[in-house]
């Protein structure tokens, strides 16, 4: 089992794109041994994105790790008594329904203790646990079509919990990144949605998907300057001398995400009764023109984009080292996927 995990594929069924990247264990570091996208033309014909990212990415297995998001999948950090693994994860079926909004036969559990995490007011008694419930059909859906496509599924991850660990592995792998006992916010801006996590000392204290992103500045752009969304995607892609006409339609949008993550941070520091110490975004939306500033006025402090993968060595004949490099702030999730190589 440990022999045949020495290279995993990574593969992030994005809204947009199908993103996937292979990383091999080395002994000492991971090499990435391949890598390849495609644009999701539409929901129905997603298979065929998937094996044509196979056909395409030079990778050596079929093992993969995918992910998934959005309102099948629930994430909820609660306050219990502390007890041994068996009665918590009793307890946590019995009372699951407490916490989730599904019925607990129509769900995958899974929790996980976190011994540091302490709030104020919380008994000697008392610890956080991270429970995670995704509806099973979700997860079967899922995992059919990998099937499908002739892929091997090791292990069904949660994107936000994917962002974490690709900011794990960024860490391990860079000097600049050492780790100090700070809080970092992660945040990844894709098409339909937005993944924040909120990380201290390798361990996520809170996770949220946010049901804005690329798309909706799109829309915002194919409403200000009255065009269709293809034509509004072209501009926001590449604005040839509309950059200032561009910034002005998005601005609303923008501001509306930022106020969102703004009051996860209001949360978090609420709760933990620290503040968030500095903030990486990712995510192909990173790149939209005006976003820095915006963000900043809203946070009140100064935010990082980041490359998962600047400090990884690329061991295959196939890869374009310039393609990887320009898509590497939207290969985030696949890395920390592909990142389950740690064990
Ligand atoms: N240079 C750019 N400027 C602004 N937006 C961009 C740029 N390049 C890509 N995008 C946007 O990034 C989005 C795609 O990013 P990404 O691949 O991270 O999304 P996804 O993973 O497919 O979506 P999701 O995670 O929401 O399902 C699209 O909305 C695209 O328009
Ligand atoms: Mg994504």
């Amino acid at each position: 089992m440990l022999a045949s995990k020495k290279t995993l594929v990574g593969l992030d069924v994005g809204s947009s794109a199908v993103k996937a990247i292979e990383m091999t264990d080395l002994g000492d570091r991971f090499a990435i041994t391949g890598y390849a996208q495609r644009p999701v033309e539409s929901k129905d014909t997603i298979g065929d994105t998937i094996q044509e990212v196979f056909a395409a990415g030079g990778f050596r297995t079929r093992q993969v790790v995918t992910g998934v998001s959005g309102r099948s999948v629930i994430v909820r950090y609660v306050t219990m008594m502390r007890m041994s693994d068996e009665d918590l994860r009793n307890a946590v079926k019995y009372e699951a329904d407490k916490y989730i909004p599904f019925e607990v036969e129509e769900v995958i559990l899974d929790c996980q203790r976190l011994e540091e995490a302490k709030e104020p007011g919380m008994g000697e008694n008392e610890m956080k646990v991270l429970l995670v419930a995704v509806k099973k059909t979700f997860i079967e859906d899922h995992v059919a079509l990998l099937l499908e496509s002739g892929l091997k599924p090791l292990v069904v991850d949660v994107d936000c919990f994917a962002l974490g660990n690709a900011f794990e592995l960024k860490l391990m792998n860079s000097a600049r990144f050492e780790g100090i006992d700070k809080v970092d916010a992660l945040i990844d801006i894709g098409a339909n949605k937005t993944n924040i996590n909120i990380m201290k000392k390798g361990t996520s204290y809170f996770t949220r998907e946010v049901y804005l992103g690329g798309n909706d500045f799109t829309d915002a752009i194919s409403r200000r300057l009255s065009m269709d969304l293809q034509e509004a995607e072209g501009v926001k892609l590449s604005p040839a001398g509309r950059d200032a006409e561009l910034e002005e339609a998005v601005q609303q949008t923008l501001d509306d995400l930022a106020n969102e993550i703004h009051l996860s941070f209001d949360y978090y520091e609420n709760q933990f009764d620290e503040e968030v110490d500095e903030v990486f975004i990712s995510g192909g939306s990173a790149a939209l023109p005006g976003l820095a500033p915006s963000f900043e006025r809203a946070f009140g402090k100064k935010i990082n984009f980041w490359d998962p993968i600047e400090d990884m060595e690329i061991r295959s004949g196939t890869i374009d080292p310039n393609e990887l490099a320009a898509n590497a702030s939207r290969l985030v999730i696949s890395v920390g996927l592909a990142s389950r190589l740690r064990g």
